[in-house]
């Protein structure tokens, strides 16, 4: 299969949308921008269509996807309650890096959901996404476009790299605007919960539920989140995680190692070479570009200084344990 990859601009945004559109309604696969990663679309409410993401990304068949929506009434199509409930909170974070888990209706086949009586819904925050999924007029299920286990795709080469050859399309959106996967909100339990850290925080989230289960637990995470168990985020690349710099002289050592670099929030007296962000948000944008990046550049260690765990902080460092080799 040759793969495509349309750029959007503002003069054939339209025709591609279009083309992107025909295709999913036929019932293929298309990758397409959104605000946190690039996303492997199918038409939603179809078991063969969505049986191709799983095939092309080799994804386990447990590990559930996200339905991707452009308009409430997509949501009240798919749910088994009434969302009234939700508008406030919803209104609020969306369209936006937000997924909720709700109790899912019959329409939803359970090949999307890993048989799961739930579903994952989120409206992304990005234009492409949104005139995508209102031209096809169903919803999209999408996980991240990358070949399981490796890292989320945050700009259109990334896609291409994984999936070339397997996919018919890739809509070249850009760069992603967040580059870290949504928070994904558990509102089907008895009290809500956050299975899924992200850019969306456990403080900006409380005062709407006042309810929200304080700490974030890798456990609950892994039950009721059945694709957190499996390895993430991973390039071909050693990735360690440290408390300080002296971590690094014993990583060495353990890894034998030529080509590091030091990914980080602050200045640091060091010889290696070190990628410094200004603030969590900057750091989390390029993450997985750096992470691709080093590996074509032939890196063979990838040292990140474990992050302050509040705000974002919480996102990152659920995303770099997933992906190390080694946590000191
Ligand atoms: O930002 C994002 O969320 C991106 C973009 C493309 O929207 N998508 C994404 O999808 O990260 P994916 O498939 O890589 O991650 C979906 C996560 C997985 O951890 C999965 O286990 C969880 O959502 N999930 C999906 N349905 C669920 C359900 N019914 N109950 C609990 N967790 C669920
Ligand atoms: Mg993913």
């Amino acid at each position: 299969m040759i793969t495509q990859i349309l750029k959007v601009n503002s003069e054939d945004f339209d025709k591609v949308i279009k083309k992107a559109a025909n295709i999913l309604t036929k019932g293929d696969i298309v990758a397409f921008p959104t605000e946190t990663v690039y996303g492997l679309g199918a038409h939603g409410l179809s078991s063969e269509s969505v049986k191709k993401i799983f095939k092309a990304k080799n994804r386990p068949a447990d590990n559930p996807l996200i339905l991707h929506i452009s308009n409430y009434k997509m949501l009240d199509d798919i749910v088994a309650e009434n969302i009234q409930p939700y508008k406030e909170i919803l209104n609020h974070f969306w369209p936006g890096p937000l997924t909720i888990i709700l109790k899912k209706n019959s329409k939803v086949p359970s090949i999307i959901t890993a048989k799961l009586s739930t579903v994952a819904v989120r409206m992304p925050a990005n234009k492409v996404a949104l005139a995508l999924i209102e031209k096809c007029g169903f919803c999209l299920a999408a996980p991240s476009a990358n070949l399981s286990g490796r890292p989320s795709p945050t700009y259109a080469k990334m896609v291409y790299s994984d999936l070339n050859g397997r996919i018919p399309l890739i809509i070249d959106g850009g760069s992603c605007h967040l580059g870290l996967e949504s928070t994904v909100l558990d509102l089907s339990s008895e009290r809500p919960r956050i299975l899924r850290p992200g850019i969306i925080t456990f403080e900006e989230l409380q005062p709407f539920l006042p309810d929200l289960v304080r700490s974030f637990s890798g456990e609950i995470e892994k039950n009721l989140s059945p694709g957190m168990k499996y390895k993430h985020y991973k390039p071909d690349v050693n990735i360690i995680v440290i408390n300080s710099l002296k971590d690094i002289l014993e990583a060495k050592k353990k890894f034998k190692v030529s080509k590091i670099c030091i990914i980080s929030l602050e200045q640091i007296k060091t010889d290696e070479e070190v990628l410094i962000y200004d603030n969590t948000e900057q750091l989390s944008k390029n993450l997985y570009r750096d992470f691709y990046e080093l590996e074509k550049k032939g890196y063979d260690l990838i040292c990140i200084k474990k992050f302050e765990s509040k705000g974002i902080g919480k996102a990152l460092n659920n995303r770099i344990k997933k992906a190390a080799d080694y946590i000191f």
